[in-house]
C-alpha cells in the first residue's frame, strides 16, 4: 500500500514538472509575440500571459482587444507604482462594465488604481477587495459617469479624502464595509445625485462632521454599524430627508440628544441597539413622523422620558429589549399603543428591571388586545422584582456613614429590603404572603400577576390606568439592590441581620 502510494506522489510531481516546463515555454513565446505585435508597452489585459506580471485578468465575454465587458483581476505582487505600464493597458479594453480587483498578496495593492479606470468610461461596477489602500484619494474614480456600484470593502482604508467620491452622477451604491475608516469628513461625498446606498458598516468611525452626507442627498439608506461613533447631533444627518433605513447598532453612543433626527423626515428604520444610551432627550426622535420601526436594545436606559414617543406617533415595531428600565408606564407608551395592537405590530421588552407595581397595568390589557404574536410571546416573558423603588427614597435620607454601612451589610447578607409602608395596606399582604414563600426579590412575570394585586405605590394611588411616573432621584443605589439575591440558604445568623436591617431601615424611614 504504502509503495503504491509513494508511486502516487512521485507521479504527480512529474507531471506538474512537465506541466510548469510548458507552460514557461509556451509564456516566453507569447511574450515575444506580442512584443511584436504591439511594438510596445500597451498589452490587452485580458490576454497577459507574461508570468511575472503583477497583474492577471479573466475577461469573460471575449479576449479580444477593445470588446470585453467583464474582467476578474487578481494582484499578485505587491508594490506597483501608481503610474506602472500595466495601468495603462487597460486602455485595451474601454467597453469592460464590471471591473474586480482580487489582491492576493497582503500590501500588494496600496491605492486605487485610478490610471486604470480613467480609461474604462462605460463602467458600471468596480470592486477592489483584500488591498491595503489606506486612503482614497480626491476624484479616485475619475469622474466616471456611467458608474453605478463601487465596493472597497475589506481594504485598510482609513482616510476618505475630500472629494474622495466625487462627480458621480449616476453612482448608486457605495460599499466601505470592514475598513479602519476613523472619520466622516465634509466633502468625502460629493455631487453624488443619485447615490442610494452607503455601506460603512464595520469601521472605525468615531466622529462625523456637521453636514458630511448633505451632498447625497437622495440616500435611501445608510448604514454605520459596528463603529466607534459617540456622539450625534441636530446637523449629522443635515440634508438626509429621503433617508429610509439608518443602521447606528453596536456603536459608542451614550447621550441622544434632542432633534438628532430631525431632518429625516422620511425616515422608516432607525436601529440603536447595543449601544450605550443613557441619556436620551424627550426630544430625541422629534420629526420622525414616518418611523416604523426603532430599536433601541441592549443599551443603558433606565428612564423612558415622558413624551419620548409623541413625536414619533407612527412607530409599530419597538425593541427595548435588555435595557435598566424599571418602568414603563401607561403614558410613555400611550401614543403609539394603537399601533401595536395590528398583526405585524412587534413590541419586545424582555430582560429590564422593572419593579412589579401598577405603571406595567397596561401589560395584561395589551397582551389581550393585540394581534400580534411576537408581541405576545415577548409580554409573557417580561419578568419585575418586588423590591421598590421608594427604598432608595429612605436611602437618600440617610446620612453617609450610615449609607456606607447600609450599603455593606447588604452585600453581606445578600438580602433584599422591603420597605412596604407606602404601599396600601391590602397590596403587604401580597408582599407578606411572597416572603413568607421566599420569594421576595425573585423575579416574576408581569402577567401572571393579577393586574389589580399590582401594588401602587402612594403616589400614585389616584389614578390606575395613567400613573405619572416618578422619577426617583436617586437611581444608582436602586441597581445596586437589584444585584443582591434573596437566598433561601440564608443561614439563621444571616437572617436576624436581615431583620435588623428591615428594622433600622423602617427606623430611619419613620424618622424623616
Ligand atoms: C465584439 O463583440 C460584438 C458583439 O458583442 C461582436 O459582434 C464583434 O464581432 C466582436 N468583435 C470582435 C473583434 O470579436
Ligand atoms: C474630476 O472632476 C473635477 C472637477 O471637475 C476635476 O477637478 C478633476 O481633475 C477630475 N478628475 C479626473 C480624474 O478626471
Ligand atoms: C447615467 O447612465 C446612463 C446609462 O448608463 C447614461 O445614459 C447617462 O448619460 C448617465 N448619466 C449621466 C449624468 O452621465
Ligand atoms: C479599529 O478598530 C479595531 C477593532 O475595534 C481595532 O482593533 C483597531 O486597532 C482599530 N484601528 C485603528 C486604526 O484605530
Ligand atoms: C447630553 O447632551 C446634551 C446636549 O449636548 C447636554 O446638554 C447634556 O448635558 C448631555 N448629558 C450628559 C449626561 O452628558
Ligand atoms: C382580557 O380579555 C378577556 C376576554 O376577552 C376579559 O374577560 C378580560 O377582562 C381581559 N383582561 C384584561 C386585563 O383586559
Ligand atoms: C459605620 O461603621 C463604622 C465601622 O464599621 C462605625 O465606626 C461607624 O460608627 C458606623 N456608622 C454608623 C452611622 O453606624
Ligand atoms: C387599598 O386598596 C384597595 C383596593 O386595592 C382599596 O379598596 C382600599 O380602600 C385601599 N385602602 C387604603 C387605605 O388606601
Ligand atoms: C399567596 O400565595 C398563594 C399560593 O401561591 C396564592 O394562592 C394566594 O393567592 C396568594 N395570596 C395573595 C394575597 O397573593
Amino acid at each position: 500500500m504504502e509503495q503504491r502510494a509513494l508511486w502516487v506522489t512521485y507521479l504527480l510531481i512529474i507531471l506538474t514538472l512537465a506541466n510548469e516546463m510548458s507552460s514557461a515555454v509556451q509564456a516566453r513565446d507569447n511574450t515575444k509575440r506580442r512584443t511584436k505585435e504591439k511594438g510596445g508597452f500597451q498589452k490587452n489585459i485580458c490576454d497577459i500571459t507574461d508570468r511575472d506580471s503583477k497583474v492577471h485578468c479573466y475577461c469573460e465575454n471575449t479576449r479580444e482587444p477593445r470588446n470585453a465587458t467583464k474582467a476578474e483581476c487578481w494582484v499578485f505582487n505587491g508594490g506597483i507604482p501608481r503610474d506602472d505600464l500595466i495601468w495603462q493597458s487597460f486602455a485595451s479594453q474601454p467597453t469592460l462594465q464590471t471591473l474586480s480587483f482580487n489582491v492576493r498578496v497582503d500590501g500588494a495593492l496600496g491605492y486605487v488604481p485610478t490610471k486604470a479606470l480613467q480609461y474604462l468610461q462605460r463602467l458600471r461596477s468596480i470592486n477592489i477587495k483584500y488591498g491595503n489602500i489606506v486612503d482614497v484619494a480626491p476624484f479616485a474614480l475619475a469622474n466616471l459617469t456611467n458608474l453605478k456600484e463601487v465596493s472597497l470593502s475589506q481594504n485598510q482604508i482609513e482616510t476618505l479624502q475630500q472629494y474622495a467620491f466625487a462627480y458621480l452622477p449616476n453612482l448608486t451604491v457605495i460599499n466601505l464595509e470592514d475598513n479602519m475608516i476613523l472619520e466622516i469628513g465634509k466633502d468625502s461625498f460629493f455631487d453624488l445625485p443619485k447615490l442610494q446606498k452607503l455601506t460603512l458598516t464595520k469601521n472605525n468611525i468615531t466622529t462625523i462632521s456637521n453636514g458630511a452626507f448633505q451632498h447625497a442627498f437622495n440616500l435611501l439608506e445608510l448604514d454605520l454599524n459596528k463603529n466607534s461613533i459617540f456622539h450625534l447631533n441636530r446637523h449629522t444627518f443635515d440634508g438626509l430627508a429621503n433617508l429610509r433605513k439608518l443602521d447606528l447598532r453596536k456603536n459608542r453612543i451614550y447621550n441622544l440628544t434632542e432633534f438628532t433626527f430631525a431632518e429625516l423626515w422620511n425616515l422608516q428604520e432607525l436601529l440603536l441597539g447595543k449601544n450605550e444610551i443613557k441619556y436620551i432627550s424627550a426630544r430625541a426622535f422629534d420629526g420622525l413622523s414616518q418611523l416604523r420601526k426603532l430599536s433601541l436594545d441592549d443599551n443603558k436606559l433606565a428612564v423612558i422620558p415622558s413624551g419620548l414617543f409623541e413625536g414619533v406617533r407612527g412607530l409599530s415595531a419597538l425593541d427595548l429589549r435588555s435595557n435598566e428600565l424599571h418602568a414603563l408606564t401607561f403614558d410613555n407608551i400611550k401614543p403609539i399603543l394603537d399601533n401595536l395592537k395590528p398583526l405585524n405590530s412587534n413590541l419586545l421588552l424582555e430582560e429590564n428591571n422593572f419593579v412589579c407595581d401598577c405603571r406595567l397595568k397596561w401589560m395584561h390589557s395589551l397582551r389581550n388586545e393585540t394581534k400580534s404574536q411576537s408581541t405576545k410571546d415577548s409580554l409573557d416573558g417580561v419578568t419585575c422584582k418586588m423590591d421598590t423603588p421608594i427604598v432608595s427614597s429612605a436611602y437618600n435620607k440617610m446620612s453617609d456613614d450610615t449609607k456606607i454601612n447600609y450599603s455593606l451589610e447588604i452585600l453581606h447578607t445578600s438580602a433584599t429590603v422591603e420597605v412596604v409602608d407606602k404601599f396600601n395596606t391590602t397590596d403587604r399582604k401580597l408582599d407578606e404572603n411572597e416572603s413568607s414563600e421566599g420569594k421576595k426579590g425573585v423575579k416574576r412575570n408581569v402577567l401572571k400577576i393579577p393586574a389589580e394585586t399590582l401594588p401602587c405605590p402612594k403616589e400614585t394611588m389616584t389614578t390606575t390606568e395613567s400613573p405619572p411616573f416618578i422619577v426617583d432621584p436617586v437611581i444608582p443605589i436602586q441597581n445596586e439592590m437589584k444585584t443582591f439575591r434573596f437566598h433561601e440558604m440564608n443561614s439563621a445568623e444571616r437572617v436576624s441581620l436581615t431583620s435588623i436591617l428591615v428594622m433600622s431601615v423602617s427606623f430611619i424611614f419613620f424618622n424623616t
